[in-house]
């Protein structure tokens, strides 16, 4: 068998797996311009590096070159190979990447070669000797090089092949992105040294207990300034956990750090202490004796133009952005990330699951593969091995509160052993693996992408996993659950993060959850003209691949937050405002609100009339409270519509909601003589023009270009309805002087089910009036997209609207929505979303202006509901016919969309479809819209 196909974790000579931490022992990066020569197989001679090309490091290969060092492939659960453990095929992209260097005079006893990060296994040779192998690519691996290191020039040579047998262990949903990706590094390791070092940091009772594990040179000793602690340890008996008085504890809200420095004579360690305390008690997962709730995402490693290479400013503007959006936790999904991400995490403050490097999901593809890496004692070394490499590393960061074993792997021997590892090793963090459905060896109850029965039935009957054994179920009672994948974020979406927040606030069994994912994976490429774009699954010729299924963040690829993230940001708000207004909750898990600013606004038909500081008394984590809202914030208006609008900020918005004190006066519609200078066309009944402006419709609308969540739920059915390709047959025109009535059967070819529509226009004062009226024959059997008409015109650069904002909503996303006055340019009402898809829809509108030359208005029916609307330079089957935003084809025309209710957006692209509730079944539509031309 060869080195990149066998079941080893990579050679024995890998020295043991310890802390990655900032040391004052000599290092030299070995990153920068290599030489780079690419074979199409792993067995390739080693040949003079003269002549080959130049390559940067860290980087991924297939991201250099334009091609001639191949692509990028994109495939979610398939290996892009056949399964045939632990072989890889012929075909293996193989990297050699060359470089010199000088070794640094240092005065050090050992030199040592850190590779951080390699995708997928490697040889090493240091001056033609062979150094050794390494396997786990988000994984560190050390050698020894101090015999092999010679005065003056040295010559390195490292061959990486994108297949192995360690591929099989390393099939998470993401771009196969093969090459040195993290960094290569010399350390010179002095004589009286470090070799490791792990010190925790508990907060029990107020007060901080240190306990020190360390390993080295001694005397060691170790200090916390800000404490006065510094205790010197002659001998590796010495060592005892100290008692260091009162601390502030760390937290995910509070991350507060303390510098500490462990020291022998020739070495000195920084380390960042956070004191904290990880419990499970009960079903309940407790930091420093409270309660965690996780709003949490998934984070991958991903950059459009750098790959899973790390980049600090990119990583650090993305954890703030998370912070600014009320995030608290991240899942390392599905593998440890670059180091520095961690140090952030206990800077900026987020709680961390941090993953190991391992998923065998391809293996579950297709059923006639009958393997189980995880229960086959040949890979049980290369588990255990990730697992240990996974927690050493990152074993100082207070950030990281659970550990989670890998993802989507079979349940199997070697996760156990995993396990038991890993609780031997730190019983201070509790164990995650989501598919141990028993809890046979984890601490909590796991699942992703659970409905909302099924996490009540968690919540309440303790679990919704079928064909378990009265005890089992009995042991998952008794776990504390966590959501480790839900809301998946893919396209516009995801729907129903509201009614998640409130089933986990309902069990207290249940502990939140991490969206799916963080950020969309789009590579930054040009097509074959030069225009950029970002890139999925396909673009790249890919024979097997998944297409967009990698664009399912919640932010874009160019780094742009989209609506979903905006409104998980409001669905888990800290501070929550009460229905009554004058209450208040605190979802903080440790800090009170001392720091909240808390004002009020109010606004009579979107105006802002008055508003004013709120004083709030500090209110402990976790409380309700009340205050006093002054008299002035709750007049009253005369005429119009009145909404009160409190906000909690601290930094940014930590809380915000909206009351209605009084609904506005309806718009008239008597009506007037004339058709307030509407023009039809005498055959067709069709609008022509109002006043000056050119306006045509409207076109009863069923259409909407289909989210990826609609793409796999309703789209077949919608289609297969012909709701894409309907037909307008103008079945009687009446054209009067004060009023218009169109009578339309709108159906699609082969079917004889249809609607049948109305539209009556008449003048009312100072404008014209069209009412309506859509009602569907028998024989309906799917839901509908939408329900709307469609105008067009010429051109539209700028609205204004009255109704809800700023951005986009949908009935079961529309926390963050607002009700006020809104001003944008056309084309910055829609999102730009990976693939082109339904955006824009804003419900409840009051009144629109189009370029402040045509105003519509519209008319509440009985209940308040008015319709939403939308605008776009492209018709719903010309943007669902579209792969990226950049084949849209251009457009001379704006298409307005009145929509008097629009499908929910559910989660469905992975998870629960729109509830029934957000369901846009057939029924009978009336709807009534003023249009004026404005003075
Ligand atoms: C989960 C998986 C993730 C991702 C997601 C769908 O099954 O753990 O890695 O594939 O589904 O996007």
């Amino acid at each position: 068998m060869t080195y990149y196909e066998d079941f080893s974790p990579g050679s024995p000579n890998r020295l043991a797996p310890r802390s990655w931490v900032r040391s004052s022992a000599p290092t030299l990066s070995l990153g920068g311009d290599w030489k780079f020569k690419l074979w199409p197989h792993a067995d390739a001679p080693l040949e003079d590096p003269a002549d080959w090309d130049t390559l940067p490091v860290p980087s991924h290969w297939v991201l250099h070159g334009d091609g001639r060092y191949g692509r990028p492939i994109y495939t979610n659960i398939k290996y892009p190979f056949p399964v045939d453990p632990p072989y890889v095929p012929d075909e293996n992209p193989t990297g050699d990447h060359f470089r010199t260097f000088t070794r640094p005079d240092w005065d050090v006893d050992r030199f040592v070669l850190r590779f951080d990060g390699v995708e997928s296994t490697y040889k090493v040779w240091l001056n033609g000797t062979e150094v050794g192998v390494g396997k786990g690519s988000r994984l560190a691996t050390e050698f020894d090089v101090t015999d092999l290191v010679v005065p003056g020039e040295n010559s390195l040579l490292v061959r990486v092949h994108q297949w192995s047998s360690a591929t099989y262990l390393e099939d998470q949903d993401q771009w196969w992105l093969p090459g040195i990706f993290r960094d290569v590094t010399l350390l010179g390791r002095p004589s009286a040294r470090i070799d490791d070092v792990w010190v925790q940091a508990e907060f029990l009772d107020g007060v901080g207990v240190v306990t020190t594990e360390v390993s080295g040179s001694f005397p060691i000793s170790l200090s916390v300034p800000e404490l006065g602690v510094s205790v010197t340890w002659q001998s590796a008996d010495e060592v005892a956990a100290l008692e260091v008085g009162a601390v502030e504890p760390w937290s995910a809200e509070s991350p507060r750090l303390y510098d500490c420095t462990v020291a022998a004579a020739g070495e000195t360690v920084h380390l960042r202490l956070g004191f904290r305390t990880v419990r499970i008690e009960g079903d309940q997962f407790l930091v420093n004796g409270r309660k965690v709730m996780f709003y949490g995402v998934n984070r991958h490693e991903t950059h459009p133009v750098l790959g899973r290479v790390f980049d600090l400013d990119h990583a650090r503007r993305d954890l703030l952005l998370m912070k600014q959006h009320n995030i608290n936790a991240i899942r390392t999904s599905h593998y440890p990330p670059d180091p520095r991400v961690l140090e952030l995490c206990d800077e900026l403050g987020l709680w961390v699951m941090l993953e190991c490097d391992l998923e065998t999901h391809g293996f579950e593809f297709d059923p006639s593969i009958t393997d189980n890496p995880s229960d086959d004692p040949r890979w049980a070394e290369q588990f255990l091995d990730r697992m240990r490499r996974t927690v050493e590393r990152d074993k100082n960061h207070p950030s990281v509160v659970i550990w989670s074993l890998g993802n989507e792997c079979a349940n199997g021997r070697n996760m156990a052993a995993m396990a038991q590892w890993t609780h031997e090793r730190d019983p201070g963090r509790p164990v995650h693996f989501e598919r141990d459905h028993q809890s046979a060896y984890t601490d909590m109850h796991s699942r992703m992408y659970a409905s909302l029965s099924e996490l009540a039935a968690i919540g309440t009957t303790g679990c919704a996993v079928e064909g378990l054994r009265p005890e089992e179920t009995v042991r998952q009672q008794h776990r504390p659950f966590v959501h480790c994948e839900f809301g998946h974020a893919m396209g516009n979406g995801p729907g129903s993060l509201a009614d998640y927040q409130a089933v986990y606030e309902r069990y207290p069994r249940l502990h939140g959850g991490f969206i799916w994912e963080w950020r969309d994976h789009g590579i930054l490429t040009k097509t074959a003209d030069g225009t950029p774009f970002y890139a999925y699954g396909g673009d790249f010729g890919e024979v097997v691949h998944d297409g967009n299924f990698v664009m399912d963040g919640m932010v874009l690829p160019d780094g742009t937050p989209s609506p979903g993230l905006v409104e998980y940001a409001a669905v888990i708000a800290p501070i929550v405002f009460g229905d009554e207004p004058g209450t208040l909750r605190s979802r903080y898990h440790s800090i009170d609100t001392s720091n909240v600013r808390f004002t009020w606004s109010r606004a009579v038909d979107g105006v802002e009339v008055g508003k004013g500081e709120l004083e709030v008394l500090p209110m402990p984590p976790g409380e309700s409270g009340r205050f006093e809202l002054p008299e002035e914030a709750l007049d009253v208006a005369v005429s119009g519509e009145t909404w009160l609008t409190l906000e909690a900020v601290s930094g940014h918005v930590v809380g915000s909601r909206q009351y209605q004190l009084s609904a506005r006066g309806t718009v008239s519609v008597t009506p007037a003589k004339g058709l307030g200078g509407a023009e039809f066309d005498p055959r067709t009944g069709s609008l022509l023009r109002i006043g000056s402006v050119e306006i045509s419709g409207p076109r009863l609308e069923l259409w909407r270009a289909p989210t990826d969540n609609d793409a796999r739920a309703g789209e077949w059915l919608w289609r297969e309805r012909g709701l894409d390709r309907l037909e307008h047959r103008v079945r009687d025109v009446r054209i009067g002087d004060d009023a218009v009535t169109v009578s339309v059967r709108v159906a699609a070819a082969t079917a004889a089910r249809c609607i049948d529509v109305t539209y009556h226009w008449f003048g009312v004062a100072d404008g014209v009036a069209l009412k309506v009226d859509a009602v569907p024959s028998l024989g309906w059997d799917c839901t509908w997209p939408r329900l709307g008409v469609r105008f067009e015109l010429p051109s539209v650069d700028q609205v204004s609207w009255f109704g809800t904002g700023p951005l986009e909503s949908y009935s079961d996303s529309s926390t963050a929505a607002r009700v006020g006055r809104f001003t944008s340019a056309v084309d910055d009402l829609n999102v730009n979303y990976s693939r082109p898809q339904e955006t824009g829809h804003r419900p409840q509108l009051r009144s629109l202006e189009l370029d402040g030359r045509l105003r519509i208005d519209t008319v509440p029916d009985r209940t308040g509901h008015r319709p939403g609307f939308s605008l776009s330079r492209h018709t719903p089957q010309q943007v669902a016919a579209a792969a990226h935003p950049h084949e849209l084809p251009p457009s001379d025309r704006v298409h307005l969309f009145v929509d008097n209710a629009q499908h929910g957006l559910g989660s469905a692209a992975c998870g629960p479809d729109v509830l029934p509730e957000h369901a846009l079944w057939p029924a009978a539509h009336t709807f009534t819209l003023v249009f004026r031309s404005p003075a």
